[in-house]
């Protein structure tokens, strides 16, 4: 979701005004999701490399986050849509995770649209987490290395149970993939927009779906 910073400077707002937009955008987004065939969707809030940013713009993204999902809370119930939050959970404030704990609770029955938060993410910090779970099991004489498949593998991962993504989207003009999703994104179809994400809409995410339907995915065979 970049290019908060960007809108709001444009606009002489300050960055957390950007960021506020953002949040809004990723609401709107959540209620079209499903009527364009969405079933999941892993939106990237706050990286492990976030923390380099100014403290007040830190505290303000984090506890943005939990303010507005908490708000939602009975819209999105209403709308079945199912939150989880990926991540490095100890770092976060103590605030923070109670509340990330209370919407997982208030949400983890619902059937519906799978919204993934990561927050306090990394594909990197993910995957090492994954591969210590993994070699506990193995130290603790439960597993050996030969039983490790890709399947059991997904299994550590914070976004386990999920599929892997069809679609990466990175909004800012920007063409990279900054540590997001790494492991899963192995055959996703990249999209990388000159937009700022608080310009985003549900019509934008509808182009996407349709180029998407249109890309050839071989996965490997010719
Ligand atoms: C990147 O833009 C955006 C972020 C680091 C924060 C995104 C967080 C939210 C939108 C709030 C999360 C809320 C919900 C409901 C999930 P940037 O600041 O790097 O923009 P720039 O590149 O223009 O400076």
């Amino acid at each position: 979701m970049d290019g908060n910073g960007r809108w709001a400077v444009e606009r002489g707002l300050p960055r957390i005004a950007g960021h506020r937009q953002g949040a809004q955008a990723v609401h709107d987004i959540v209620a079209a999701a499903p009527g364009l065939g969405v079933t999941a969707l892993t939106v990237f809030a706050f990286s492990t490399e976030n923390w380099k940013r100014p403290p007040d713009e830190v505290s303000y993204i984090l506890h943005l986050f939990v303010s507005m999902v908490t708000k939602w809370l009975p819209e999105l119930v209403s709308q079945h849509v199912r939150v989880r939050i990926i991540g490095d959970r100890a770092a976060l404030p103590a605030d923070v995770s109670a509340s990330v704990e209370t919407i997982e609770k208030r949400t983890v029955s619902c059937d519906g649209l799978h919204l993934n938060v990561a927050l306090n993410y990394g594909g990197r910090a993910e995957i090492l987490h994954a591969a210590r779970a993994f070699a506990a099991e193995c130290a603790a004489g439960t597993a050996a290395p030969e039983d490790l498949t890709e399947d059991r593998f997904d299994s550590y991962l914070w976004l386990w149970g999920e599929a892997p993504p069809d679609i990466i989207v990175r909004t800012g003009a920007e063409s990279r993939v900054s540590n997001f999703l790494l492991w899963e994104m192995a055959y996703a179809e990249l999209f990388f927009l000159d937009l700022l994400w608080p310009d985003f809409t549900p019509a934008t995410l509808d182009m996407i779906v349709q180029k998407f339907k249109s890309r050839n995915r071989r996965f490997g065979s010719s």
